[in-house]
């Protein structure tokens, strides 16, 4: 009976979670998992829906159970397995259906998968995905690329299973091909930058103050209802105020240290330095991860120099608290600013005209960076055509203007009492060398030109030139 509106293979974390949302919208959805176990347990656990939901035992039922033109989401592991799915469905699968990759895929795999599909009837859809379980589950934020014809054939049922703001929907067709994919990760690149720089504020509460972390966690609440307000600080307040239950300290006390990078977060900085545009504030993030997992050296280094002090004594800790307020949002501005500025030169090497404000939108629910300064994003793109950078748009200026020296004496605290702040601290030279119409690269250019005879230009005349150096090594 070919009657499901839509199929969806890989019932792990996710797919489990998003057949299950899109089963609630009143869809029949056909699910198959390569493990037939997980299959089972998952129409066990349905529960009501379970009549909305038609379970294949090979892939050759869960095919035919589908309406044509067919649309299969896969929600598998990203790389290899998604190659190995394409095969198989393009044996079963008649012309005008349609693949969706759902997955944390590398918009690159996403392109070449386009390309070898060309001719072959088949459609693909690179979908971003973002907001873990919960969201998949209830309402996550969706960003698709691919053509705009077959994003008409899921639509529906796309937009009825998103996250809702104001009750717009958080999905959108944003361009053709990795267009989605690519949004993702950089939407994951930025959430990196987020993470770090709450994580950064929380060292410096912990180890600049001296506070508990259920302290710290009333401090992340109160922001919470402020202009930090957002997903990442609730959860951070909720995180720090939670017990271990089997040894009854704080949760995070009992926590290695040590959190891992892979996939979209690298690639966002591989990305962005491809393109050259700067994205500092995310690649700090990344490289902060790399060495919290170096535990071993880290505990060395400590032995070979002074162990750090803790609770530092940095002044009053309630005008601290609100300067970290000030600090964290200038340092997210940052970020955000470098986020979009690599979507915007992907946007040009890609040729895919991503609409920029349609992206802050659909980020403002659903999704793990959700909140609502995504919505002054919007606007600033919406008010500002052809915007070179968050941080030109007039709303942005006068944030930055506001909230920046707080940032810089943070930061300066920070470096003086050794107070790592990574991210925060790129946000703020990036901002700072951003804003400087004269910097150093002409020394720069000199060097180069001494050594190696490179050339460089005149600021009085066109052309290139060299310099004095006489004897030239
Ligand atoms: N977890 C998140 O918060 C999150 C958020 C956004 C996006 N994503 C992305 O969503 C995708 C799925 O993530 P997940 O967290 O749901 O993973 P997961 O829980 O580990 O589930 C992986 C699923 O992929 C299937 N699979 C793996 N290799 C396969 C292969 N070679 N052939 C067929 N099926 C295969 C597994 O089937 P078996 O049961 O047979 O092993 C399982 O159903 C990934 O790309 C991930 O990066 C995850």
């Amino acid at each position: 009976m070919s009657n499901a509106e839509i199929g969806l293979i890989g019932l792990g974390t996710m797919g489990s979670n998003l057949a299950l949302n899109i089963a609630e919208k009143g869809n029949r959805i056909a699910v198959f998992n390569r493990s037939p176990d997980k299959t089972d347990a998952f129409m066990a656990a349905a529960g009501n829906l379970k009549g909305h939901l038609l379970p294949g035992k090979t892939l050759e039922e869960f095919i035919a159970s589908i309406r044509p033109p067919r649309p299969v989401i896969l929600m598998v592991n990203a790389g290899a397995p998604v190659d190995e799915q394409i095969v198989v469905l393009r044996k079963l699968m008649a012309s005008d259906d349609i693949i969706i990759d759902a997955g944390n895929a590398n918009f690159r795999d996403t392109m070449r998968r386009f390309k070898e599909l060309e001719g072959s009837g088949l459609t693909y859809i690179g979908m971003g995905v973002s907001g873990g379980e919960e969201g998949a589950r209830h309402g996550p934020s969706i960003m698709v690329g691919g053509s705009p014809e077959s994003y008409a054939r899921v639509e529906k049922v796309l937009t009825a299973i998103a996250a809702r703001y104001n009750d717009e929907p958080c999905c959108a067709w944003l361009g053709p091909n990795g267009a989605g994919h690519f949004v993702k990760t950089i939407h994951n690149g930025i959430e990196y930058a987020d993470m770090q720089m709450i994580a950064e504020i929380y060292g410096v509460l912990r180890d600049g103050v001296g506070l508990a972390p259920k302290a710290i966690g009333e401090v992340f609440a109160k922001w919470n209802k402020g202009k930090l307000n957002s997903y990442l600080i609730e959860i951070t307040a909720a995180v720090l105020k939670a017990d271990d239950p089997k040894t009854g300290k704080p949760m995070v006390d009992v926590i290695v240290d040590s959190a891992g990078q892979k996939g979209t977060g690298r690639w966002s900085v591989i990305e962005s330095q491809m393109m050259g545009i700067p994205a500092t504030a995310i690649e700090a993030a990344v490289a902060a991860r790399s060495l919290s997992a170096m535990r071993a050296e880290r505990a060395i280094a400590e032995n070979l120099y002074a162990k750090l002090n803790k609770a530092r004594s940095l002044g009053d800790p309630n005008s601290l608290i609100d300067k970290l307020e000030h600090a964290l949002f200038a340092g997210k501005i940052a970020a955000y600013a470098q986020g979009f500025a690599v979507l915007e030169a992907a946007s040009k090497e890609f040729s895919w005209n991503l609409p920029m404000s349609t992206i802050a939108r659909i980020w403002r629910a659903g999704c793990i960076i959700r909140s609502q300064f995504l919505d002054t994003i919007a606007t600033a793109y919406e008010e500002n055509n052809g915007l070179a950078s968050l941080l030109v748009a007039p709303a942005f200026v006068t944030m930055m203007q506001a909230a920046t020296p707080a940032l810089r004496h943070i930061v300066a605290r920070g470096a003086q009492d050794a107070l790592p702040l990574p991210a925060l601290s790129s946000a703020l030279s990036y901002f700072d060398s951003y804003r400087q119409a004269c910097g150093t690269a002409n020394l720069i250019q000199a060097q180069r030109d001494y050594f190696g005879a490179h050339g460089f230009e005149r600021l009085d005349s066109p052309g290139e030139f060299h310099g004095p150096w006489g004897g030239i090594q």
